[in-house]
């Protein structure tokens, strides 16, 4: 086991521990991390006694800073790159922001007891008699082997002592690749409620880990079947389900949003273009029709959805800024690749899409692309060439007609000297057709074009240039 504390630190700590008789351990997420070969930086002290008086003891030997956070009863020390959290065993459990007092002095037994799962309840002793060996009185090993989340305790009294490990154990059965006890499922199922205790910010730093996974649909499905996620983020469950009228069903949207968001996690790793993919059909539950001789439709949902990210950014304390205004500008656009793929592809309609969807042209195919999830390869086929050519069609107009970072060859001001108008109505109307007129492709994206376009263009609104 000596081979897993090769750090140098490891032995500075052992040494104050036994000069000062005090019993330390290495515990949590650093010891789960050695075992799943995942480096990290965060190693957890704790000390049988008092955390802080330990950490002030290790500041002095390392001649650095501690930091004390008096309230819940830690340290912490930063050395080179690693953060060191010191604490006392605690008989009570950890919560996550609890405002009780903390119960220390317990046993390394009674601490690792109180923590979350058995795979974050490993401790490496730091001391003389036994140091390097590994303390797991809960089988944490042997869950790590068999890929298992599970709680010491009875997982009702770890999810009611504090309800966010709910959300963690989805977050690391999602990060991890792992399945989560049955009976700790059971628990969650009946626990559910208490999550309105836990801040909306603590919830949705759990979701964005869930989304950062390699497979979040695995989190999602966790959430969903638990009835969580009907509780954290209403409108996403509300996606599920299938009516069926007259012998006609439409695609579970639940799902396919499941897809989409596991698709375009094989393309990026970016949180928003992954939140872009969960919402971008947000809103077919609010519009959906049966349409007798048509079937099922979703009218409008592309423009109700975009409408929607806003608030859900707000209710789920996600920041909002230019973020939220790039995942609004995909949901608004996402139908429209797909459908200039579908038909006859003409350069105007190509600049078009240009043109709205600016620099982000390029996220929008992407999940245009992690949108067609039908099982039929003849339709994969079809959609996958026409996007090729709908790709070459950007690259081309592009190249010809510069309308990516469209800036008016003709500004307000020109338009205004040329007629010798103030600031109004005429001068947005002349602008307005001459953008017009360049993304219908009548005239080139050029001055010379534009202003004998805009000339013209003014005797219809009788106007006449200024003499000089
Ligand atoms: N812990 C707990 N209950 C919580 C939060 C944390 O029991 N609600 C305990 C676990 O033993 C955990 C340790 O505190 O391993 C450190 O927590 P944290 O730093 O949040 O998580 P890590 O396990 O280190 O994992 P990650 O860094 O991926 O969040």
């Amino acid at each position: 086991m000596e081979k897993h504390l090769q750090n140098p630190i490891f032995k500075v700590l052992a040494d104050i521990a036994q000069t000062h008789q005090i019993e330390a351990y290495v515990i949590g997420g650093y010891v789960r991390d050695i075992f799943l070969k995942r480096p990290s930086k965060d190693i957890d002290i704790v000390v049988l006694g008092n955390g802080i008086d330990f950490a002030e003891l290790v500041g002095k030997q390392l001649k650095t800073k501690v930091a004390v956070f008096k309230n819940f009863g830690t340290a912490m020390i930063k050395t080179r790159d690693l953060e060191i959290e010191f604490v006392g065993a605690r008989k009570e459990s950890y919560r996550s922001d609890s405002r009780k007092p903390i119960v220390e002095n317990g046993t390394i037994k009674d601490d690792q007891l109180r923590r979350d799962f058995t795979i974050n309840a490993l401790a490496i002793s730091l001391n003389k008699d036994n140091y390097a060996q590994l303390v797991d009185p809960f089988n944490g090993i042997n869950d790590l082997e068999q890929k298992l989340i599970r709680t010491p305790l009875d997982p009702e009294l770890t999810f009611s002592d504090d309800p966010l490990r709910m959300m963690r154990a989805i977050r690391f059965a999602t990060q991890l690749e792992f399945s989560i006890d049955e009976s700790a499922i059971n628990a969650i199922k009946t626990q559910k409620e208490r999550i309105s205790i836990v801040s909306k910010e603590r919830i949705t730093d759990e979701l964005n880990k869930i989304i950062l996974s390699k497979t979040p649909s695995i989190g999602f499905k966790y959430l969903f079947d638990t009835g969580l996620l009907h509780l954290v983020f209403p409108q996403m469950a509300n996606l599920y389900g299938v009516d069926i009228i007259n012998g006609k069903g439409h695609k579970d949207n639940f799902y396919h949003t499941l897809q989409v968001l596991d698709n375009i996690c094989e393309a990026t790793d970016d949180l928003w273009l992954r939140w872009a993919a969960i919402l971008h059909d947000i809103a077919k539950p609010a519009t959906k029709r049966f349409e007798e001789g048509h079937g099922w439709t979703f009218h409008g949902h592309e423009d109700k959805g975009a409408r929607m990210v806003p608030q859900i950014f707000n209710q789920l304390k996600l920041p909002l800024n230019e973020k939220m205004k790039l995942v609004q500008k995909l949901v608004q656009l996402h139908l429209r690749p797909i459908v200039l793929a579908q038909e006859v592809v003409t350069d105007s309609a190509v600049r078009r899409l240009l043109f709205d969807a600016g620099e982000d042209i390029e996220s929008l195919m992407m999940l245009c692309n992690a949108d067609v999830t039908t099982k039929n390869e003849y339709k994969v086929k079809k959609y996958r060439n026409n996007f090729e050519l709908v790709k070459q069609k950007l690259k081309d107009v592009e190249e010809r007609d510069k309308v990516r970072n469209w800036q008016p060859p003709i500004t307000g001001t020109h338009i205004m000297e040329v007629f010798g108008l103030g600031a109004g109505k005429e001068v947005g109307l002349i602008k307005n057709s001459i953008r017009e007129a360049i993304l219908e492709g009548e005239i080139k994206n050029s001055y010379e074009e534009a202003l004998q376009f805009m000339l013209e263009k003014a005797k219809e609104f009788g106007l006449q240039p200024v003499k000089r």
